[in-house]
């Protein structure tokens, strides 16, 4: 102990800091999310997202390109679709926004990660993840809808699935569905531990997903549970799934921290678009550092235990990583 204890001796240069630095971020661990729309030539900025837009295939191409450069590989996508309805039918149609956007991707980025969230609320007329019921989404009529959507995004070039819906049963649904049409090699990335969280509000306007009445409560998990997040976890795991996600993540680091420790599997964070929105509204106001925050966050994240981190700042990030 103190005297001969200090702590500070491993902190006096920048180089020595670096040198027993527990936790690195690397731009190979960023996974990027990007807003597709229908037209061309679209560049629509989201007001309660600097920086993040809706984009029309075509223009999307050379952003994501770029971003490939930078060294950037893993996209999330997510469509905005033409016509909304009852069961959200674009979500699974072949020519569906998400899978013409993969088709065109994957012809100009063989080689990249494209990752199709896998969900209906941005399909729907009422905006829930699912058919409705009454007032309630229906759990086991939805599967159906969301195996088909699967299957349909493979087939368009996914290179995996990412299960947002937070159906019961959907991981084991998926899996079989992509199995029966041959398409065993494509892994399931479900949003195992994914909270009702207020910090999906800018979303609600970047994928224009608000629900028309009630909210997601009865089906996301309640924002007090911990314990429960290690019981969905296993449960997506037990019907296939290959990676799960935790989202949000900078206010659940201890659902993550849990989650890393009790499986082997990939563990990714979602750093949602209010963590986002949060950050960039300090910095525009001058009352934080923005370039320190976001990579201290990012960071923080990473030291709690994701391997993977979803990130609006994936583009940005990347330079400030290489450099
Ligand atoms: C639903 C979905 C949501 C997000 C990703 N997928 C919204 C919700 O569940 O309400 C939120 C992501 C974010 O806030 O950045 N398919």
């Amino acid at each position: 102990m103190f005297p001969r204890e200090r702590p500070r001796r491993l902190r006096t240069t920048a180089s020595l800091r670096e040198l027993v630095r527990e936790t690195r971020l690397s731009v190979d661990q960023l996974i990027y999310p990007v807003f597709v729309t229908h037209g061309e030539g679209i560049k629509a900025p989201i007001r309660s997202m600097p920086g993040i837009y809706q984009w029309s295939i075509d223009v999307l191409i050379g952003h994501l390109s770029q971003a490939y450069q930078r060294g950037v590989r893993a996209f999330l996508l997510f469509g905005i679709p033409q016509v909304k309805d009852p069961r959200g039918q674009e979500a699974y149609a072949p020519d569906g926004i998400v899978q013409r956007a993969l088709r065109s991707i994957r012809e100009a980025l063989p080689e990249a990660i494209l990752i199709a969230d896998l969900c209906l609320c941005e399909y729907t007329d009422h905006g829930h993840c699912g058919v409705l019921k009454g007032q309630m989404v229906d759990n086991d009529a939805t599967l159906d809808l969301l195996a088909k959507t699967a299957v349909e995004q493979a087939r368009a070039g996914a290179s995996m699935v990412a299960p947002s819906d937070m159906m019961d049963g959907r991981v084991g649904a998926i899996r079989s569905a992509l199995d029966a049409h041959g398409l065993e090699e494509i892994p399931i990335m479900s949003y195992a531990a994914k909270y009702a969280s207020g910090f999906y509000g800018p979303f609600r306007e970047a994928a224009e997903n608000a629900p028309a009445f009630g909210d997601r409560r009865a089906y996301q998990m309640d924002p007090a549970n911990r314990r429960e997040a290690m019981k969905e976890v296993l449960q997506d795991l037990a019907e296939g799934a290959d990676m799960v996600i935790v989202k949000p993540a900078l206010p659940y680091l201890d659902v993550l921290s849990d989650v890393r420790r009790a499986v082997s599997v990939p563990v990714a964070a979602y750093q949602v678009s209010g963590e986002f929105a949060m950050i960039e509204a300090a910095a525009q106001n001058g009352w934080i550092e923005r370039e320190r925050v976001i990579m201290e966050s990012l960071t923080a994240i990473a030291r709690a235990g994701a391997d993977m981190i979803i990130t609006y700042w994936a583009f940005e990030a990347s330079q400030w990583l290489s450099r």
